[in-house]
């Protein structure tokens, strides 16, 4: 099941309805019991009645007949099954209520309940066949009368019983609407309860966007439930994830920032031999790699420095109007010449309006740098290299396209992580080594800006990015005055 109101709610159903089922059944045995023993305590009393009336009526009419004459109405009046059974076995008198169905065989079953023993007592037995069961009572008939020996009084149960299928009948009338009830209620419960989870999940989303680090959620101090514990131990989660973020990102600021002197000292050192006409000729060469080096890890210190400040939020862009056309067309020039040693052509599309742009210069010149520099690097000789303004409604959109190597598509959602390389490997040569940087510096460039960076790619055919700008200028930019 998809959520956990769902579950709550079936839950809620199948609870009720067994219940239900329970209490429908407990309320149906012992209403049953309960009207079962008033049934009996009314035969008793009939019979005692009978009796009675039977000993007055022999004492002051003596003999059989006016006797039975005389009690017949009683009996009737009772509006039960009666039988009154002689000394020699045979009904002397039988009553039966209106709509009764005795018969000869009906009288011989009596007749042997009643003769079966001479003690007083209860009992069920199925007499009429295809009607309910007779629940009777039989007793002896009082001395004073020689020729009677007992009385039988009977009821049949579905005077007092409603039968199972009568509770089943009336269960399914209300079943769909105790069901449609408790699914509503049900959701209702399930919703209300989990409300509060809800904003706790959309709470945490908008915290663990990457920037929000710093929020936390709501908690009511006087609150001791299950979501206030859980939203106290995921503020105190996001202190520490916070507290190690801040910490790691000061390291890499200060390790960047302190690493930049040296290396300042170590290039002109080596320039300066280099320069040096006494330095002798076998040692230029390693001297001219020690400068290249010197030179990449200047670059890298630059970006990891770059990224740590964007990651704290200490690097705010400088944002004027700027005409994109000649941003894209110096990136292009650039392009050019680092592809002429492969005979790449480059290709440059700008509008022939302007394309004003409230953005940081040289954040955004950092980022065509960064593209094009990757699309030359990874197109073969003869390859061709496209640098392009789409001027869409209401973003613009830098393309850079080459028909290059491409990148695998399960590559393609790493290409914006740091240090992030296809295949180290292939990468290897020093034409293409890398940091790894270039691609998250350009996505942070750009989203910046407020805009987005995309990236289609085909292995073996080429890639393009797109970086779209909005018009208008980025919420956290700083104008330059
Ligand atoms: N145009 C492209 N064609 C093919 N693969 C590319 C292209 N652009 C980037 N990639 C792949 O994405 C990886 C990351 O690019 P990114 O620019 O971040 O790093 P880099 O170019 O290797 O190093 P850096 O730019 O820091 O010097 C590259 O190593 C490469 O594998
Ligand atoms: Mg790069």
């Amino acid at each position: 099941m998809r959520s956990i109101r769902q579950r709550l709610t079936v839950g809620y159903v199948v609870a009720l309805t067994l219940a239900i089922v329970v209490f429908g059944t407990v309320l149906y045995y012992n209403r049953r019991q309960a009207n079962l023993t008033e049934l009996d305590s009314r035969l008793e009393v009939e019979a005692e009645v009978a009796n009675g009336l039977l000993g007055e009526l022999s004492r002051s009419l003596g003999r059989l007949p006016p006797v039975l004459q005389g009690i017949q109405g009683t009996l009737q009046g009772f509006r039960h099954y009666v039988v009154l059974v002689g000394r020699d076995g045979t009904p002397k008198l039988t009553v039966e209520p209106t709509g009764g169905s005795l018969d000869s065989t009906a009288v011989t079953r009596l007749l042997r309940l009643a003769t079966e023993s001479d003690q007083t007592r209860w009992g069920t037995a199925a007499v009429f066949p295809g009607r309910p069961d007779l629940r009777y009572y039989v007793t002896g008939v009082a001395r004073s009368d020689p020729e009677l020996r007992s009385i039988l009084v009977g009821a049949t149960v579905d005077e007092v019983l409603f039968g199972p299928s009568d509770l089943l009948r009336a269960m399914l009338y209300i079943a769909p609407l105790l069901i449609l009830v408790s699914i509503l209620v049900g959701s209702w419960l399930a919703r209300t309860s989990l409300q509060p989870l809800e904003s706790t999940i959309d709470e945490l989303t908008a915290i663990t966007d990457g920037k929000s680090l710093h929020r936390r959620l709501p908690v009511d101090p006087a609150a001791t439930d299950e979501l206030a514990r859980l939203s106290l131990a995921a503020n105190a989660m996001f202190s520490r994830l916070e507290h190690s973020f801040s910490a790691q990102q000061r390291f890499v600021a200060e390790a960047s920032h302190e690493l930049k002197t040296p290396l300042m000292v170590l290039r002109v050192g080596v320039e300066r031999a280099l320069t040096n006409p006494k330095m002798p000729a076998e040692s230029l060469e390693p001297l001219d790699e020690s400068l290249e080096e010197i030179n990449r890890m200047s670059e890298l210190v630059d970006s990891l420095l770059m990224l740590a400040r964007a990651d704290e939020g200490r690097a705010p862009l400088a944002v004027e109007e700027c005409d994109l056309r000649e941003l894209v067309s110096e990136a292009g020039e650039t392009a050019n010449i680092l592809a002429e040693a492969n005979q790449i052509l480059v290709r440059t599309d700008v509008p022939s309006r302007p394309v004003l742009l409230p953005v940081d210069r040289n954040r955004i010149r950092q980022l065509l740098l960064n593209l094009v520099t990757n699309a030359v690097k990874f197109t073969p000789a003869h390859g061709e290299v496209r640098v392009g303004i789409v001027d869409v409604d209401a973003t613009v959109q830098i393309v850079v396209r080459d028909t290059g190597i491409g990148i695998a598509a399960g590559d393609l959602p790493h290409i914006f992580d740091r240090f992030w390389r296809a295949d180290p490997a292939r990468t290897r040569d020093e034409a293409k080594a890398g940091t790894g940087l270039g691609l998250a510096i350009t996505k942070w460039i750009a989203e910046a800006h407020g805009g987005a960076i995309t990236v289609q790619s085909r292995p073996g055919k080429g890639t393009v990015f797109t970086v779209s700008l909005p018009r208008s200028v980025a919420p956290n930019a700083t104008p330059v005055v």
